[in-house]
């Protein structure tokens, strides 16, 4: 459709250099104005006039006439003026035709804005905290950014997807002093994250009953103290100057808790070109820290260093705490001047919850105060909240799902399902696995990102309706209906096409406009939505039209070539959004 939309603004452009002498309008400013009728009758695409009328001096009536008159191309039926409006027909089966041929002749390549020629783009997602849970909060992070990722990818951009893992911080004073008390190898080796994460709310817990303990019939206004936390400080403290055993145990901790994250990226099929962590940056930040102070830009704030924002209207950027450690926005400064240095990008995008909006407005200020020229490259994109059945989330309620155990639980479900049709175990278990874990990414990616989304796995997990498990099935039909013309050609005849055929094929010419849309607002959700159509428009044509036994041999091969087009397209398409297209289900 894109092609045809440009086609047809530059169509109209010179329309007007003919009716009105000069070239009063460009083709992209027309191609801005063209709009798609939502009554179909009316066209398939329209000019609405009365926006030309200031420009050209006459009324959006006359404008619409004058046009039409002017206009002939081969893929319209009909090209008329109707109230002000320049309305075109499409002559849907030489359209149809265009669009299929485009479709072969660019393969996988289908539907890319091939923008990203030569540029570099570096995405920082998913960047779970080490020995904390990795739950369905992050489901966002993984999902949204590995898209995103794979949507520069396809326009062309050199992609760079960098897992921040938050791997350093108090956290670990804390669990290195948990460990030492309670823990001990037989345990975390086999429970892995399970084991830190228990670890880590036991400490937490002990702390606090300390602290209460502490202060139970003392005045107020007495400082809370718990031996606990300060053994805890000082396992941080020893292993930030470099003690060999806590060094050792950091080491460990985060290994174990990297190798059960990437059972789950495996499953998502996300593989990370860095793992650089927080704890990398350590010795990055003193010189941000140098500049900052040399161009006057710190300020003591009861002891801390802080950005003053205030012009800004944001509350101050915390750089270092008055006992002179770094904070998380001192870090993230350090890690996007490093990032700029090895990876030269042409934009970075950041993808976590909305609850971090501010944390990057302001550091994102701070870098563009320091002088780097490159501040307007960086990009944040938030997402909304997620809760359970209605539930939020809490760690502390214990109303948690850990991401594993959401795949694992949505992956025996199907598997169950499976079985009853197909006794081979081990395609069960594939099968199993690319529409379980489909699922689940189809479900989160159908909405808005900055929707806040109440998740119910008896919606993503089903086969009726807008789900993965859905649009699969659809992909694996193509597949199913091209298996049995294996030895013809498949391509567009000169048969006249039906409605459900031009449908389909111009469902199909969207796709390019769709992954323009969902790169330039940086929404997933869009291609979501696409395959939903691209699935409606593809079963209404299958129900309604034969292909295998079609009598008509000419129209046959052309609802082969439709098929294989939307096959095509559809395989793309669910790629983008995080999904395996199994050929069989
Ligand atoms: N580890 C952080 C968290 O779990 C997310 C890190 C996001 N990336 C960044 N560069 N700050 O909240």
């Amino acid at each position: 459709m894109l092609t045809l939309k440009n086609k047809t603004a530059a169509l109209i452009a010179k329309a007007v250099e003919d009716k009105f002498g000069a070239a009063l309008l460009s083709g992209e400013e027309i191609f801005a104005m063209l709009e798609y009728p939502p009554d179909k009758s009316m066209g398939d695409l329209a000019l609405p006039c009365f926006r030309l009328s200031k420009t050209l001096r006459r009324s959006p009536v006359q404008i619409a006439d004058m046009l039409s008159q002017s206009i002939e191309c081969a893929e319209f039926s009909a090209v008329s003026a109707i109230n002000g409006y320049l309305n075109f027909k499409i002559d849907g089966t030489a359209f149809a035709r265009r669009v299929v041929s485009d479709v072969f002749e660019k393969g996988d390549r289908y539907g890319s804005p091939e923008c990203g020629e030569g540029k570099t783009v570096v995405l920082d997602y998913s960047s779970p905290n080490v020995a904390k849970p990795f739950h369905i909060g992050h489901l966002g992070t993984t999902v949204i950014g590995h898209s995103l990722k794979l949507l520069h990818e396809f326009a062309g951009y050199k992609c760079v997807g960098i897992n921040y893992l938050g791997d350093w911080g108090t956290q670990f004073g804390k669990l290195i002093a948990a460990y030492k008390k309670w823990g001990d190898k037989a345990t975390v080796e086999p429970g892995g994250v399970d084991e830190l994460v228990k670890l880590y709310v036991r400490v937490n817990n002990e702390i606090g009953r300390e602290e209460a303990a502490s202060l139970e019939g003392k005045p107020e206004g007495t400082p809370k103290h718990s031996a606990l936390a300060d053994e805890a400080r000082a396992e941080f403290a020893k292993l930030e100057h470099g003690d060999e055993e806590n060094l050792a145990l950091w080491r460990w901790f985060v290994d174990v808790s990297l190798e059960e994250y990437q059972r789950t990226y495996k499953l998502l099929g996300i593989e990370f070109d860095s793992y650089k962590g927080e704890s990398f940056y350590t010795d990055k930040m003193p010189a941000q820290v140098e500049k900052l102070r040399n161009m006057g830009l710190l300020e003591i704030d009861d002891g801390a260093s802080i950005v003053n924002l205030d012009k800004w209207n944001m509350p101050v950027c915390l750089i270092l705490k008055s006992d002179g450690t770094t904070l998380y926005p001192t870090r993230d400064i350090a890690a996007a001047v490093y990032r700029k240095g090895e990876y030269n990008f042409d934009k970075a995008i950041y993808v976590t919850s909305a609850a971090q909006s501010l944390h990057f407005a302001q550091w994102f200020k701070v870098v563009e105060l320091m002088g780097y020229d490159w501040y307007d490259k960086l990009v944040h994109v938030p997402y909304g909240t997620v809760s359970i059945n209605g539930a939020k989330l809490a760690t502390r309620t214990g109303n948690v799902i850990l991401l594993k155990d959401l795949f694992a639980e949505a992956i025996s479900r199907v598997r169950d399902i499976a079985r009853e049709k197909n006794p081979d175990e081990e395609e069960c278990q594939r099968i199993a696995e690319s529409v379980g874990v489909g699922a689940i990414v189809f479900y989160y990616l159908s909405n808005n990102r900055m929707r806040d989304i109440n998740f119910m796995m008896e919606d993503a997990l089903s086969f009726d309706g807008n789900t993965g498990p859905y649009a699969q099935y659809t992909y694996a039909r193509t597949c199913s209906v091209l298996d049995k013309v294996l030895s013809e050609c498949g391509e567009m005849s000169c048969a006249t096409l039906g409605e459900e055929e031009v449908e389909l094929a111009k469902t199909i010419a969207a796709f390019p406009e769709r992954v323009n849309a969902a790169l330039s607002d940086y929404e997933p959700s869009v291609v979501t939505r696409y395959v939903l159509d691209l699935c409606a428009a593809f079963n209404r044509f299958y129900h309604n039209c034969s292909i295998a036994n079609c009598e008509n041999a000419d129209l046959k091969q052309s609802r082969i070539a439709l098929t294989r087009a939307t096959k095509q397209t559809l395989g793309t398409a669910l790629h983008l959004i995080c999904m395996q297209s199994p050929e069989k289900i």
